[in-house]
């Protein structure tokens, strides 16, 4: 198997299917609920914006304050700002960016924060560091992570579990961290922040609620389809086994007894000077 020594290769890409996921996500997950409370006026930072799901619904709360978005795929940002546009939300704006090194000055952002992000980064302590000294003083940072601990699928779905577990090991091997949720309150408190604050959380799906069920597996099937040629070529799967979690899937979709339990973290912490 490879080693991956380099900084970490994004796992997800952007491709239109993966685009359409992020957008999607957002009818299992919500939005901006997991923020700190929004006030009209505020200027507000996501790093790792994605196609701006989240900043879009944070430009409508705070308007007419603003929200830039920062995104390393220029993909993403064409797409963010194409959305955003066509919605007339004009206080959201996107840049390309590295969440290592944000081209802002010091105490720019009453608030700052990160969905999905921390994951897949090299040092989150260093980008949590970063996004505080972005914040201004009394600011906040919030980081909001999948807790990959929480996942229980009824019927077993024994192949499901496999072909996940090696996902997780392909990220952790390309530089990433699978199980961060639970370190966001060590990490917050780590890059300095203060009165830091995390909670989990578990949400479930059940059999009758089609439509979320639909967007889970979806959103699962093309996280499996974007690591799969790695997977194969590194060994970590053989075409037997993803193709027995693909029927576990579409079981999953048919059964009238689904169960699905997924759970988040998120932590937020206050800068002081
Ligand atoms: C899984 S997506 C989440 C997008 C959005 N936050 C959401 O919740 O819908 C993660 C995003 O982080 C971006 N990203 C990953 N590493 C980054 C880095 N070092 N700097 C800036 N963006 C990064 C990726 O390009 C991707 O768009």
């Amino acid at each position: 198997m490879p080693q991956y020594k380099h900084e970490p290769e994004y796992l997800h890409g952007a491709e239109a299917s993966e685009q359409a996921r992020l957008e999607a996500m957002v009818k299992i997950l919500g939005g901006a609920e997991f923020l700190p409370p929004l006030r009209p006026g505020m200027r507000i930072l996501e790093v790792g914006c994605g196609t701006g799901t989240i900043a879009r619904e944070v430009a409508e709360r705070i308007a007419p304050g603003q929200i830039i978005g920062v995104d390393q795929q220029e993909a993403q940002l064409q797409t963010a700002g194409r959305i955003a546009a066509r919605r007339g939300i004009g206080n959201v704006s996107f840049r390309r960016g590295d969440a290592a090194g944000l081209e802002f000055p010091d105490a720019e952002f009453d608030g700052a924060y990160c969905r999905f992000l921390l994951e897949h980064v090299a040092d989150p302590v260093g980008i949590v560091r970063e996004m505080a000294r972005v914040v201004r003083p009394g600011g906040w940072v919030c980081a909001f992570e999948w807790e990959n601990g929480c996942s229980v699928i009824y019927p077993d779905s024994p192949a499901v579990a496999k072909v996940w577990q090696a996902l997780y090991d392909l990220q952790v091997a390309m530089g990433g961290d699978a199980v961060i949720a639970r370190k966001l309150y060590g990490i917050l408190t780590q890059a300095g922040l203060r009165q830091v604050q995390a909670e989990g959380r578990a949400w479930s799906i059940t059999a009758n609620d089609k439509e979320k069920l639909r967007v889970y597996v979806d959103g699962a099937r093309e996280i499996i389809r974007q690591g799969r040629d790695r997977l194969l070529s590194e060994r970590r799967v053989t075409e037997e086994l993803l193709k027995q979690a693909d029927d576990e899937y579409q079981q999953l979709l048919e059964s009238p007894v689904t169960f699905v339990m997924e759970g988040h973290a998120c932590a937020t912490g206050i800068k002081v000077v």
